[in-house]
């Protein structure tokens, strides 16, 4: 039986006799049991720090590892969960304005474009947070390699600093800064969270596409990722304002994928589905909402990592995804298919 490390899946722990036992005995104390990780069983076990947002630290899974290997932590061997598997050069001489960089499947994509020769223009209203990536980032590229803007994807303002930043190429857009809403049906759903969530996940791609759509027809070339959700695809995964703002980001996808499709531009949508990211939720999520989507929210198949997901958007950006203009492509483990 393979050396049990935190890079082993969640799946290949609970299979395991002794690993499965110590998790089960962790479960266990915080009155769990091991079904509640059935959607997360291709996830390494490593995401359970991140999934816990803050509950679990990273010495319970080090403690984890230690207890199956005779008090050590061994050496990381190949095999076990996914790994990323970095394109050498892919967006080589590629400028690309990547939204919400700051978190979770924006910061990834942001990362994986420039660890492959990119250059990112990586937005996110969080200034904060976009320090610390750039500064993580600074050991393992060239410098200019990220180009941090503080801004909000609805002010128009921000939106023209953004493609200032940028300069005289844009060749890739993905835009990716989203908050959720409150789970709440229409007859609950308050103005406020209608304007916010319509605003950053729908208002927000439209303001950034048209200032870029432009500059990539001059150049006759250009790559748009619009980020939707399973939320975009039926009515049973989010609220009602989250649904409609999704569901608009199709639409917008498919309109401009149309419209541009014979001056060289491609313009897709990802959807993904369950992503292990800790997106917030608003304060107050209806109890109304909430108890129509669970059955359907417990039946997803499986949870995803920021990186799997930036795999999907990267390979769409990316020349790679050559001839493929105007596809949703569901990234979601095959949820949308059930
Ligand atoms: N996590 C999931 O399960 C999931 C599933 C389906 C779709 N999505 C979509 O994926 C995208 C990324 O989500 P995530 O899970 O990485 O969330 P996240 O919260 O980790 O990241 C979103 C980022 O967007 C930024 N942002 C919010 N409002 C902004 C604004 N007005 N201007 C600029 N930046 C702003 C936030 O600061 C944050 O850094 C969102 O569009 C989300 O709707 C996520």
């Amino acid at each position: 039986m393979s050396t049990l490390t935190a890079h082993s899946s969640i799946g290949d722990w609970l299979d395991h006799p002794e690993g499965g036992a110590a998790i089960r005995a962790m479960l266990a104390q915080s009155g769990g049991g091991a079904d509640s990780l059935t959607p997360v069983r291709a996830l390494p076990l490593q995401q359970l720090v991140a999934l816990s947002q803050g509950q679990m630290p990273q010495s319970v899974v080090d403690d984890l590892v230690r207890s199956v290997n005779g008090g050590e932590i061994p050496e990381d061997a190949e095999g076990g969960a996914w790994r990323e598997r970095v394109t050498g050069g892919r967006f080589d001489g590629k400028t690309v304005i990547v939204t919400g960089a700051a978190s979770g499947i924006g910061r990834a994509t942001a990362s994986r474009i420039v660890r492959e020769g990119g250059r990112v223009v990586a937005v996110d209203i969080s200034a904060e947070k976009l320090a610390e990536l750039a500064s993580e980032l600074a050991s393992v590229a060239p410098e200019g390699s990220v180009v941090p803007v503080a801004g909000d994807v609805t002010k128009q303002s921000d939106i023209d600093r953004i493609v200032a930043a940028a300069g005289e190429r844009i060749d890739g857009l993905a835009n990716i800064a989203g908050v959720n809403d409150d789970s709440s049906p229409i007859h609950e759903t308050s103005d406020e969270i209608w304007d916010r969530v319509i605003g950053i996940n729908l208002t927000g791609v439209f303001k950034l596409t048209r200032a870029v759509v432009p500059m990539m027809r001059a150049a006759g070339a250009g790559s748009i990722v619009n980020i939707s959700s399973e939320a975009g695809i039926r009515g049973n995964a989010s609220g009602n304002a989250y649904t409609a703002s999704k569901h608009g980001v199709i639409g917008l996808t498919k309109s401009a994928a149309f419209m541009y499709a014979t001056e060289g531009l491609r313009v897709n949508a990802v959807a993904p589905g369950g992503v292990a990211t800790g997106i917030p939720f608003p304060a107050n999520v209806s109890a109304f909402g909430s108890g129509r989507l669970k059955p359907f929210q417990d039946a997803i198949p499986s949870v995803a990592t920021a990186e799997q997901l930036a795999a999907s958007i990267t390979f769409l950006l990316s020349d790679d995804g050559v001839n493929i203009n105007g596809a949703i492509l569901t990234s979601d483990g095959g949820w949308s298919v059930q």
